[in-house]
């Protein structure tokens, strides 16, 4: 089987939340580069005009859909639009997110609320009305979950994100096993550090040191993810379901020194 062949897209219709802007934007233009129809999903107007312009200039398929994750009625109005446009969404990736820096000890109610109905709960139930969609048309679908480093290990100022992804983790796990035999595999990346609007204060300043501690010896960069990314929502990955594929230069199993 050649390359092309096994990663080729051609004729899916993709959705991705979090499109506006960094690895889902990224995520994005790599389906419609393989072939996918892709339903950009994002709060921020300008930001999904200017990606739906650069991957139909690239040669790509896109839909601009501006919806809140949080906004069930908004939720299935993005379905309803990307069905209108493209047919039935086979591929799903939940990736919109946001983060925080606050300590536990002063975390605000509202804070811990905003991570984890964004980072955990969207994320069930978008994977939750995607696979129904996916199961009701019969179709062979592909869903991935964005989690994090932070799902395994934590550190200080994250603890509403790093529980919501741990939670991720959980869930892909969890929706793998009940959906995988009637056709949807339910997969997740998790990528270690990339710079961009969610951290990049924080890894251009403070943070900047923490590649110390990457064996690969740089943050994540475009591209980084690609190759995960084909793999779980492509033919190459037809007997992958409930895992999470760690990306992060090596991160994750490098002690300090
Ligand atoms: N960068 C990293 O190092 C890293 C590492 C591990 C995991 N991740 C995960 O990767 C995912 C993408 O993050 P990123 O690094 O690309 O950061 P980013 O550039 O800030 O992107 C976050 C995206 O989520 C969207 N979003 C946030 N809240 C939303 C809501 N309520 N409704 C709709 N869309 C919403 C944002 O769009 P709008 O603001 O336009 O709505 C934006 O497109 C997140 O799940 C993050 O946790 C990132």
């Amino acid at each position: 089987m050649k390359a092309a062949e096994l990663f080729d897209l051609k004729g899916r219709v993709a959705l991705v939340t979090g499109a506006s802007s960094g690895l889902g934007l990224r995520f994005a233009e790599v389906l419609a580069a393989n072939g996918a129809s892709v339903a950009l999903v994002a709060r921020r107007a300008d930001k999904l005009k200017a990606a739906r312009e650069k991957i139909e200039s690239a040669g790509g398929k896109a839909l601009a859909v501006e919806a809140d994750v949080l906004d069930r009625a908004q939720m299935v109005g993005a379905f309803e639009q990307a069905e209108r446009a493209f047919g039935p969404v086979t591929i799903l990736i939940n990736n919109a997110g946001v983060a925080h820096s606050t300590r536990a000890v002063d975390l605000a109610a509202g804070e811990w609320n905003r991570v984890i109905r964004t980072n955990l709960d969207a994320v069930f139930f978008w994977a939750q009305e995607g696979a129904r969609r996916m199961i009701e048309v019969k179709a062979k679908g592909a869903i991935v979950n964005i989690a994090s480093v932070l799902g395994f290990g934590v550190s200080k100022g994250t603890v509403a994100y790093a529980t919501a992804k741990a939670g991720v983790v959980q869930m892909t796990k969890a929706l793998g096993n009940e959906l995988a035999s009637k056709g949807v595999r339910v997969n997740a990346i998790a990528p270690g550090w990339f710079v961009t609007d969610i951290n990049r204060d924080y890894l251009t300043g403070a943070g900047a040191g923490l590649v110390r501690d990457i064996p690969v010896g740089r943050f994540g960069r475009d591209g980084d993810l690609d190759g995960a990314l084909l793999l779980l929502v492509s033919d190459a990955g037809a007997y992958m379901a409930g895992t999470t594929v760690v990306v992060d230069g090596g991160q994750m199993v490098a002690l300090r020194g």
